[in-house]
């Protein structure tokens, strides 16, 4: 079982446009509303792939209901912790062009009282978990410490934890020694403040994150692939994409085939890298299922090609 964390979730709403008009009133063509956040990304990807995962969301007020009621029906066991204030909306504004422009909304305050109902409804629900992937940004009234806090329980524990956060929530982690991180390549330049114009580039920044205390890092690098840097070696993954189609969400579902395939070694990667892959040939945030994913398309090699320029160089 794979238990996700998303400590501050959304219930995302999409509009179509045919063009956004400032200060005009834009009449919508379609709509749609889906539970949002990154650890629910995940989760919908590990069912998608036919494994057991639970989601812990801090829900609150009627947004919240309608997540954990939405989760339901696409048969994702939801570990909710009741807060007080409401689950923020988020909106997405798809234009016809293809253009998406989102707002995204800070979402609750969590309390004191809050805070330590959700530590311990993860402590709780964590007993038959093989991973705890924690994703997505914090909420106001949680520490920047707060992820380094969850790494050391669920260690203390016996539980491996993935990461997948950035800036300081990232940086104070590291140091509990969080099996994986999966950083892109924006969030790995900003954690070693320095731009990554290669893969070797991005392959010695990810190596950093490990000697400041991440077991193993998965460098998830657009569309140039992705790196895994661990103690057992570094491999470098990539496949082929005919039709970009939305990447929202790719890492979540490369995240979600990595810790699906066990979380370790070349096998995992190229699962991640398979997950990735079919995540962009789909819309919005659709988390592949198994018929959308294409192995034989996957190539993983422990000679990673240092001197590569990124197709998307963060500068
Ligand atoms: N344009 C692309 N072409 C081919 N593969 C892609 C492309 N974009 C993404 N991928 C695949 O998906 C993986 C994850 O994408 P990316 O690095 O953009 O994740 P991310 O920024 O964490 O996304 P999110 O946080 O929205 O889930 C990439 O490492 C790659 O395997
Ligand atoms: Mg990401």
């Amino acid at each position: 079982m794979i238990l996700t964390v998303t400590p501050n979730p959304s219930l995302d709403r999409t509009y179509e446009v045919p063009a956004l008009d400032r200060g005009e009133v834009v009449r919508a063509t379609g709509e749609r509303v889906d539970p949002g956040g990154k650890g629910v990304n995940v989760s919908r990807a590990v069912t998608a792939a036919g494994r057991r995962t639970v989601a812990v969301l801090p829900l609150g007020g009627a947004p919240g209901a309608l997540v954990a009621a939405l989760l339901d029906a696409q048969g994702i066991e939801v570990a909710a912790v009741p807060v007080a204030g409401a689950t923020r909306s988020n909106i997405a504004l798809a234009e016809a062009d293809g253009v998406l422009t989102k707002i995204n909304a800070p979402g609750p305050e969590l309390s004191a009282a809050e805070r330590e109902a959700l530590l311990e409804t993860v402590r709780s629900r964590s007993r038959d978990a093989d991973w705890i992937a924690c994703c997505g940004s914090l909420p106001r009234g949680l520490a920047p410490s707060w992820y380094a806090e969850l790494v050391a329980r669920a260690h203390a524990a016996g539980v491996r934890i993935a990461l997948d956060t950035s800036g300081p929530a990232l940086l104070r982690a590291l140091p509990e020694r969080p099996d994986v991180v999966k950083p892109n390549a924006a969030e790995l330049a900003e954690a070693v403040g320095r731009p990554l114009a290669t893969v070797g580039d991005a392959a010695r920044a990810a190596g950093e994150l490990r000697e400041r205390g991440a077991r193993a890092v998965l460098a998830s690098l657009g569309a140039d692939g992705q790196l895994l840097v661990s103690e057992a070696g570094t491999w470098f993954g990539a496949a082929p994409v005919a039709a970009v189609r939305s990447n929202v969400g790719a890492g979540d579902a490369s995240l979600a085939g990595f810790l699906a395939a066990g979380g370790t070694g070349p096998e995992a990667l190229a699962s991640a890298v398979a997950h990735g892959a079919a995540a962009v040939g789909l819309p919005g945030s659709v988390m592949p299922a198994p018929a959308d994913l294409d192995p034989a398309a996957v190539t993983v090699t422990a000679e990673v090609p240092v001197d590569r320029p990124l197709k998307e160089p963060v500068s």
